[in-house]
């Protein structure tokens, strides 16, 4: 694939997991951001991630490592770590290595999600993960719902930053998705590191329709560029959430979860089935957009019809302050950058 001209190591929140995949005691492999890490939830519930090799020898404490209590052990020579990154033991020495420390990722569990902050300045995080439901102050939350459907791709040559655009890309949702007729965008907010994006859209009908008559429409807030909740309102109710982790210079895993409004309902089990069929659907449409991400090549400068100008350009000065050194613009200053080393 054409690689993108933008980095793969943006700063921000990003899913590496489902919660339920990593249970007490369990140790889990993964490989983000280009680097070997490991997931493990001690006996009190607490999940860290960090990152794979052990600070003593190099084992890879996902082959082997367990953990006891509140600390993962090294399957090489029985050191171990706590959750801080710290060295707490070293079995056959009375006391630790207090300076060697494991990187550790802040981590957030939210909507079944395990999320960590990725910075390679190693900076604190300055901006929250947002939640499907908290997030738009609607008073909603997951007992409103049907059980979260999800779909998982992993491995797709795509940047998150494309998948981010498909917010502001008004003219794709008749071509990719067969809506009737072009949806309007109401809001653009890109002030700060949490953007918004709300727009009239509607699935039903016909192209005689004005959009201006149109009742529904979508909310959707950009935690970062790795996580995008929406909200739907004025059709059925369905909360999403695309969450998109670079693994490696040229690969991310592309995650999508969707949650269907529960509705008062006679026959409780026809209800669920037809949510369920319309969270399929949903996904579906998030899969037609994939296919087209998989095989994009980043264009820049783009050629913009008059109408997208606002929003493209927008959406990309806000994804710039997500690169290492504020890069996301032309493929000359990545180029500059790597050479910098
Ligand atoms: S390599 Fe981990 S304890 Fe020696
Ligand atoms: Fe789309």
């Amino acid at each position: 694939m054409a690689k993108p001209p933008l980095s793969m190591k943006p700063t921000g929140w990003f899913q590496v997991a489902w919660s339920a995949e990593i249970g007490v005691g369990d140790v889990h492999k993964m490989k983000y951001f280009d680097t070997e890490m490991v997931a493990w939830r001690a006996e009190s519930g607490e999940l860290t991630v960090m990152n794979a090799y052990c600070e003593h020898l190099g084992a890879h404490l996902g082959y082997g490592g367990t953990v006891v209590g509140e600390v993962l052990q090294c399957p090489f020579h029985g050191w171990q770590w706590s959750a801080e990154g710290r060295n707490v033991c070293i079995p056959y020495q009375d006391r630790p290595n207090r300076g060697r420390r494991m990187r550790t990722y802040p981590v957030v569990e939210r909507n079944e999600s395990v999320y960590i902050w990725h910075d390679i300045d190693r900076r604190e995080p300055y901006f929250d993960v947002p939640d499907v439901f908290a997030a738009f102050g609607d008073g909603s939350g997951v007992d409103g719902y049907y059980p979260q459907q999800r779909l998982y791709r992993e491995h797709l040559e795509l940047h998150p930053q494309y998948v981010l655009e498909n917010g502001v890309d008004f003219a794709h949702f008749k071509y990719v998705h067969n809506t009737p007729i072009v949806p309007i965008f109401t809001r653009h907010d890109f002030g700060e590191p949490v953007s918004f994006v709300d727009f009239t859209i509607t699935f039903e009908g016909d192209d005689g329709q004005r959009i201006e008559d149109v009742n529904s429409g979508v909310e959707a807030i950009n935690g970062g560029l790795g996580i995008a909740v929406t909200k739907s309102w004025g059709m059925i109710d369905n909360r999403t959430i695309s969450a998109i982790t670079p693994v490696d210079e040229f690969t991310s895993d592309v995650r999508f979860m969707v949650y269907i409004g529960r509705t008062p309902h006679k026959d409780q089990a026809r209800a669920a089935a037809k949510a369920d069929e319309f969270g399929r659907e949903v996904i579906r449409q998030f899969e037609q957009d994939i296919e087209i991400w998989r095989h994009q090549r980043y264009s820049d400068p783009p050629a913009l019809a008059t109408d997208e100008y606002e929003g493209f350009t927008a959406i990309r000065q806000w994804a710039k302050q997500f690169y290492p050194d504020g890069i996301g613009g032309s493929a000359a200053d990545v180029y500059a950058a790597t050479q910098k080393g």
